[in-house]
């Protein structure tokens, strides 16, 4: 008789292999790997069976399909609502993924208790990890009523659908999906097997039943989803929680959409009473005093299709050591030396002698290549001592050569630099742009135009 090959998986990624490793090549992780047993192979081939047998009576051409109107459940908050593309589509099964104590219980929570009095139906929190008195002690801090919310301390599978059959709930959270167990399956929960087979009975589930469903998830200290990464394909949409605990901010990000666009970012603060929509971003990240410090720059970024301006703040010092520092916060250390070089070859200043510190305002991180000119600018201002001019915004990202190169959607950054009363904003030469009203607009092109503009008169020593 042939023997039967075994197949091995990684908890963490997903990847198979023939034979138990250590350490998974794919995530690097140890220990992870545990042999797929034969009922999880019999399931999928029963599924695919179905799923075929079901396919067959539901076909049909694509324009006799029908969207049903008012087929979104709104949130009862703009910036969510916004996310995922006006509101979460019944039926929808919504990944909300992040780190540990980042505020995503605090989030649904909120968000149960608006949907339940908005739409006077009834919400399902299921709590796997909490027990309902911690809950209860969060819903007190938050101050929510919780008429319609109906919560549940259970990370049993089968005793979860149960309950969700019982409340016919319009909206379902389950936190998280991590601890939720299925009891035909030997292995803890939180593995591989557990997590996909848990969310997908649970996606299914949300499909047939006709109730948006949110299911939250830990990510490890890489960014990674712990065990679920392969639930990213399970579900409709998965929204990431960014931000550092430690700091006010939070940014809730779109990775994938099957109903809206992906990349919007949503804005929230952690206040003590949970988290609050931050409608007007800038007025978070720039300076409550126009005094002229130098080091001090004005950028205008974009977050998904939302600009805003942000300070960029640098400090450069005489250093006492051999090996100068260089330290940056909210920004790859990597990109500030790579800034020096070409300040250092294009203005020929050096700062060899120099520690150089680099700090974004408000604990944002940046990815907007367009702030590496408004990070230049505020090195060569603490470098050379003289203040840029207030008003002043600055965008652009900069070449090797020195070049500033073109950025994207520069007309919606100068807009909201006029909004907010700015009167001048530095640009790329070539990124052509129609006139804006209220605003001064400056093109450049290299980055020794730029420096003849602020700093020619002084000349360049190390304070
Ligand atoms: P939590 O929602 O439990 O995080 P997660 O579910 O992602 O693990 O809350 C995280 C932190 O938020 C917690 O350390 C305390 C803080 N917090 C506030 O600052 N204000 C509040 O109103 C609440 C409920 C929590
Ligand atoms: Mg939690």
């Amino acid at each position: 008789m042939k023997k039967k090959k075994k197949v091995y998986c990684c908890n963490g990624c997903g990847f198979e292999a023939v034979q138990w490793l250590g350490k998974c090549p794919q995530c690097g992780l140890w220990n992870t790997f545990e042999e797929l047993d034969g009922g999880e192979q019999k399931r999928l081939n029963v599924r695919k069976r179905t799923a075929h047998a079901v396919g067959k009576k539901d076909i049909k051409p694509l324009n006799e399909v029908v969207i049903p109107e008012k087929n979104r459940l709104s949130l009862g908050n703009e910036e969510l609502n916004r996310i995922i593309g006006g509101g979460v589509p019944f039926e929808a099964t919504v990944l909300l993924a992040g780190e540990p104590g980042i505020g995503k219980s605090t989030l649904l929570l909120q968000m149960c208790a608006t949907v339940a009095k908005e739409y006077a139906r009834k919400v399902v929190y299921v709590s796997a990890e909490e027990s309902l008195q911690q809950i209860k002690i969060r819903s007190e801090r938050l101050g929510i009523s919780g008429d319609n919310v109906y919560v549940v301390a259970e990370s049993e599978l089968d005793v979860i659908t149960t309950y969700i059959h019982e409340a016919e709930p319009i909206l379902v959270i389950v936190d998280s999906v991590q601890a939720v167990h299925e009891a035909t399956i030997p292995s803890p929960a939180g593995t591989l097997s557990q997590v996909r087979e848990c969310a997908s009975q649970l996606c299914r589930l949300a499909k047939e039943r006709g109730f948006a469903l949110f299911l939250i998830g830990h990510v490890t200290k890489d960014g990674t989803l712990a065990g679920p990464k392969s639930l990213e394909h399970l579900v409709d949409t998965v929204i990431n929680f960014e931000g550092d605990r430690y700091q006010q901010l939070r940014l809730i990000r779109t990775i994938k959409n099957r109903y809206g666009a992906t990349g919007d970012v949503g804005i929230f603060e952690m206040t003590e009473k949970g988290l609050r929509e931050v409608t007007n971003p800038s007025s978070i990240f720039l300076p409550t005093s126009d005094e002229l410090t130098p080091g001090r720059v004005t950028a205008a970024i974009l977050e998904g299709r939302r600009p805003f301006l942000i300070e960029i703040q640098a400090l450069t010092n005489k250093t006492p050591f051999s090996n100068p520092l260089r330290r940056a916060v909210g920004v790859e250390q990597n990109q500030i030396s790579l800034l020096l070089a070409v300040l250092e070859r294009s203005l020929k200043m050096t700062f060899v002698g120099c520690d150089v510190f680099v700090k974004v305002v408000g604990g944002l991180k940046l990815q907007d290549a367009s702030c590496d000119l408004p990070l230049c600018l505020a090195i060569i201002s603490s470098f050379t001592g003289i203040a840029i001019p207030a008003g002043s915004v600055v965008v652009g990202e900069v070449g090797l050569g020195g070049e500033i190169r073109k950025v994207h959607n520069i007309e919606t950054r100068i807009k909201e630099a006029a909004r907010l009363g700015f009167c001048t904003i530095l640009i790329p030469k070539n990124n052509t742009t129609h006139s804006i009203k209220g605003i001064g607009v400056k093109e450049v092109s290299h980055i020794t135009e730029v420096y003849n503009l602020f700093f020619k008169e002084s000349e360049a020593q190390c304070t």
